[in-house]
């Protein structure tokens, strides 16, 4: 009885979304990212865009709209409670992640907690489960944007790839690097208003750690590359030793 009431629950969110997504994205867009996600349920069948925020391309943000929103770096017990409340969207591995050393960037709307955004310590993400890769030094990998649905649309995105870009942790770094699910229209805009540029596609098929992937040649010429879970170790190792 509880399962089904889940299930009901679940849909009826699922199809709210899509109806938001058609209001924004229009019908087209709105059918390709439901086919995609839906696909995905069984296997990985997908294209990534990799993109780079640059230092030099970084917009401006509207003044009126940022004396709103603030950050702060999360700490260990902030992220162990948004955990407890549910309603946060974040990483399973969140304290993994912390605890290896990776930053998570918190974003609040007159102070209120809004969203977040993370910054990976080591220079090896994993994209998704089976494909991680190795990229250049001088650019920090940033993943797992998140905004509260109740703050959305605030700019919040923007602000936070300004916020890490200024943090003085990173002020070496040459820019941000991710990457976003090509049906993400959400997500695309808000990288776009910030000046970010897409440098790449991967494409993915496969099936749990059985991926195949396929990386555009200007990914390659740039030093991005495919690395396997030792490579990842060593790599990882190399970066401490040299922090
Ligand atoms: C993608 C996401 C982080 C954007 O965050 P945000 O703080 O709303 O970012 P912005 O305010 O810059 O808005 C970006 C775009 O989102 C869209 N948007 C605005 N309000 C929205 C809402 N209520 N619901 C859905 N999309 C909305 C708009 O297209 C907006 O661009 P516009 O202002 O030029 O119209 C947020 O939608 C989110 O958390 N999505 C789920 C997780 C996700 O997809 N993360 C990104 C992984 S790469």
């Amino acid at each position: 009885m509880k399962c089904e009431r889940q299930i009901t629950v679940g849909a009826k969110s699922r199809l709210k979304a899509l109806a938001e997504l058609r209001s924004r994205f229009g019908t087209a867009k709105t059918l390709q990212h439901a086919a995609f996600r839906f696909v995905n349920r069984f296997f990985h069948f997908d294209c990534l865009h990799v993109i780079v925020l640059r230092r030099e391309n970084l917009r401006p943000l509207d003044p009126a709209k940022a004396a709103r929103l603030s950050t702060k770096i999360a700490t260990l017990e902030q992220l162990k409670e948004m955990k407890k409340q549910g309603c946060w969207g974040l990483p399973e591995k969140t304290v993994d992640y912390f605890k290896r050393g990776d930053t998570c960037l918190l974003s609040y709307v007159d102070g209120n907690l809004a969203g977040y955004t993370w910054a990976l310590e080591s220079r090896c993400p994993t994209l998704v489960v089976g494909l991680t890769l190795s990229v250049p030094r001088e650019y920090l990998y940033n993943f797992c944007g998140f905004t509260h649905p109740d703050f959305r649309g605030y700019g919040l995105q923007s602000f936070r790839h300004h916020a890490l870009l200024n943090h003085q942790q990173w002020r070496d770094r040459k820019g941000l690097l991710g990457f976003v699910v090509h049906t993400n229209c959400s997500s695309k805009r808000g990288q776009d208003k910030s000046g970010y540029r897409r440098i790449g596609k991967i494409y993915i098929i496969g099936r749990g750690h059985k991926l195949y992937a396929h990386l555009g040649r200007s990914l390659r010429s740039m030093g991005i590359r495919r690395i396997n879970a030792v490579q990842a170790k060593d790599e990882v190792r190399q970066t401490d030793g040299r922090t």
